[in-house]
């Protein structure tokens, strides 16, 4: 049987679709903004709360790598703008978990499943921060990788998401300007702060390419999410735009990216660059890179510690609303 007539086969079998099956795909289509009352699909449901959650997972644990210097800034300025970054982050998670929910998943569900290490988060926060320099990696590499990801993503069908992204993007920019300015302080420093900052980017660039995820070949759910415009651009492609950036940037920093093979390609209209290292990709999502253990039993750690916090805020909703209902009473 050729493939049309598998498809007229199917198309016999398949019931009409639903009102509401045609509402949503006209949305899609139209690039309209799919909503919390409208209906969807299970899958595109699942799968969003599956990105989302992972996205403000990645939030919450991405505070721990800069965390670390907070208390070791080199100046009082340093240590300020840290700590915006910082809390910034942690706002992203708060922005994702609420857009997540609109899902109909509770905070607790996705709590319990980042505690118990069943929810994935981005491999990138389980590497170390042993030097300042990792400072400015992490914001011009990391936060800029998460900019080349995210612009698109504020295009996304789902409305809560893309709105969420919108201003977490704002934030982004302003992370990456600061890391950038780190590496570029330390670069018009002494030889010792230069070797410095060129060892951090040694250590992140490569990571930071493969926070973009698998080749396009190995990302079996990316065409779907493409389908359905919550991905705009596929893994490759996002990643090429990245280098794209980076070079000339480097450029100017005067660090060079630890890759022999970046060149120019005149003919793509884009540079070259070599092949990764997919096996460490894969060790540090299996939970062995250098800081998963570490990560996680912090989160955990930090969750038990804030229990009386929620207790609190629980017992002084609970006392708000019998003070209203007192009141309603005494109107009524
Ligand atoms: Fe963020
Ligand atoms: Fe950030």
């Amino acid at each position: 049987m050729t493939e049309a007539e598998l498809s007229r086969q199917r198309d016999v079998e398949q019931p009409a679709p639903t009102p509401e099956q045609l509402e949503f795909e006209r949305l899609i289509e139209t690039d309209s903004r799919v909503e919390p009352t409208d209906w969807m699909p299970e899958a595109y449901r699942k799968t969003l709360i599956r990105q989302i959650s992972q996205h403000a997972h990645s939030e919450i644990i991405g505070m721990q790598p800069e965390g670390n210097w907070i208390t070791r800034a080199p100046s009082l300025k340093r240590k300020a703008i840290l700590m915006a970054k910082v809390q910034d982050e942690a706002g992203h998670g708060l922005y994702l978990y609420s857009a997540a929910q609109t899902l109909g998943i509770s905070r607790d569900a996705m709590y319990d499943q980042l505690l118990s290490g069943t929810a994935k988060y981005s491999s990138i926060f389980n590497y170390t921060t042993p030097t300042w320099a990792d400072m400015g990696s992490i914001g011009w590499l990391v936060d800029g990788a998460a900019i080349c990801n995210q612009v698109p993503l504020c295009r996304c069908s789902y409305g809560p998401y893309g709105r969420a992204m919108v201003r977490i993007c704002k934030e982004e920019s302003f992370h990456q300007r600061q890391g950038f300015e780190i590496l570029l302080t330390l670069m018009r420093g002494t030889p010792e702060q230069q070797r410095m900052a060129q060892e951090s980017v040694n250590r992140w660039y490569a990571p930071a390419l493969m926070m973009f995820g698998p080749p396009d070949g190995e990302s079996p759910n990316s065409q779907r999410s493409m389908a359905w415009k919550i991905k705009r651009f596929s893994n490759d492609e996002l990643r090429q735009r990245f280098v794209d950036m980076l070079v000339p940037q480097a450029e100017v920093l005067g660090v060079t990216l630890p890759d022999p093979d970046i060149r120019w390609n005149e003919e793509r209209g884009h540079y070259d660059f070599g092949v990764l290292d997919w096996d460490e990709f894969y060790e540090v999502l299996a939970g062995r890179g250098q800081a998963n253990t570490v990560r996680l039993a912090n989160r955990r750690a930090a969750h038990d510690d804030g229990a009386w916090v929620r207790e609190a805020a629980r017992a002084y909703a609970a006392r708000e609303d019998a003070d209203r209902s007192t009141l309603l009473e005494r109107i009524a």
